[in-house]
């Protein structure tokens, strides 16, 4: 059973892991961001996110005991003390996502993980789609693996990352956040394949533009259902694409050939997501071109065609989010922007010539205050390194 850190226990920890010492481990796991190919992990496609310059911290300290741990978040001031071999139930808040880590962490290497001290401090926004949990769960697992010598290699961390956030968000996420948050590099985005786990480092200077997200500051609830919904509409289109046409193994590989011979057994729901995992394939192919190409207007096109398909062909857009859109569509100063992440609610991302960025921020908020009585939040962000020692 957890119990919650009176005061002073607070205190002490805070105290003793704030100094630099050479025990206390420090920790920087960065959120992530998805210039194109959204939801298309989980469909064998080829992504294009990036690691960002907003993380959440974390020191830790062995505190001698054979299986106690304190952890504390500075950011909600709050913090428990737990018996690492007993698992919290999900649901629990982000301590439940911390114990996920610890469980898969004791199956793999069992009894290696002993009592430890941890603080955290997040910089990152929660909620707001760039993915603060992969990043809490990946610095966790990237850190109690240095911190006890566990060596276990970055694709497992990666997989066990994304198993703690399945169970303990109740989404059958991809593999896209865990691995951005791990494998980032600076200025680069990470062409991933996500069936082979394999991945290029594209160039991401994109001056004079830099990317700028606008967070909608909601977050609707649909989010969790309508996401496994989506997922299992995907798998049911491959059964019945691949009955027909052995050779497409994953849904990314249909054509639209396939799609419209099939589409009255696809009925209209089915069609319309394949359809969309198709194009956006074929957007993330045109995307590293043109970044190849410093062809930033057509960068911009397909950030504007993938919010299209986002919103009328898979679905899982939300009015803030269109509005925000359809609102940098129609303004000079904006090359181009969508929904970026699982959707319903979070950030849009936004391709924006940086001499232009004051400006449109203040007259974007306006417009979206005016609309829905809601303060845009804007987070300028930069690519940056995966989970890093500091
Ligand atoms: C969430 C999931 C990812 C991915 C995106 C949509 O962020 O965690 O795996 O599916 O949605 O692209």
């Amino acid at each position: 059973m957890k119990t919650k850190l009176d005061a002073l226990a607070y205190g002490k920890i805070v105290n003793s892991l704030g100094e630099t010492s050479e025990d206390v481990l420090q920790i920087a796991a960065p959120g992530r961001i998805n210039l194109i190919g959204e939801h298309i992990d989980y469909n064998g496609g080829n992504v294009l996110p990036a690691a960002i310059d907003k993380c959440i911290y974390f020191s830790f300290k062995k505190n001698g005991t054979e299986s106690n741990a304190n952890v504390l978040t500075t950011n909600f001031k709050e913090g428990f003390s737990f018996d690492i071999n007993v698992a919290e139930k999900p649901g629990d808040g982000w301590l439940s996502y911390l114990s996920g880590v610890l469980s898969e962490l004791s199956q793999l290497r069992p009894g290696k993980v002993t009592g430890f001290d941890c603080m955290l401090n997040s910089k990152l926004p929660i909620g707001s789609g760039i993915s603060s949990s992969a990043a809490l769960l990946c610095g966790f697992a990237k850190g109690l693996n240095e911190l006890f010598n566990l060596e276990i290699d970055d694709i497992t961390i990666i997989k066990l990352c994304q198993n703690a956030e399945r169970i303990f968000s109740g989404a059958n996420v991809g593999v896209m956040d865990q691995f951005a948050v791990v494998k980032g590099e600076k200025d680069h985005f990470i062409l991933l394949d996500c069936e082979a786990l394999t991945y290029e480092t594209i160039p991401a200077a994109m001056d004079p533009n830099m990317l700028l997200l606008l967070n909608t500051n909601v977050s609707h609830n649909l989010a969790d259902s309508a996401y496994n919904e989506r997922r299992s509409q995907c798998e049911s289109s491959l059964e019945i694409i691949s009955a027909k046409y052995p050779e497409v193994k994953t849904l990314v590989e249909a054509t639209q050939e396939m799609i419209d011979d099939l589409a009255e057994e696809l009925g209209e729901d089915r069609v319309k997501r394949a359809t969309f995992v198709a194009a956006e394939q074929k957007r993330v192919e045109a995307t590293v071109k043109a970044l190849k190409n410093n062809d930033f207007e057509q960068v911009g096109e397909l950030l504007n065609a993938s919010h299209d398909g986002l919103q009328n062909l898979y679905e899982v857009s939300c009015p803030e989010l269109d509005f925000l859109a359809a609102y940098a569509k129609n303004d000079d100063r904006v090359l181009g922007a969508r929904m970026m992440g699982g959707g319903f609610g979070g950030c849009t991302i936004n391709l924006i010539d940086e001499k232009n960025v004051d400006s449109f921020i203040e007259d974007a908020s306006k417009a979206y205050k005016e609309a829905y009585n809601i303060d845009l939040s804007p987070i300028p962000v930069k690519t940056n390194n995966g989970v890093s020692k500091l």
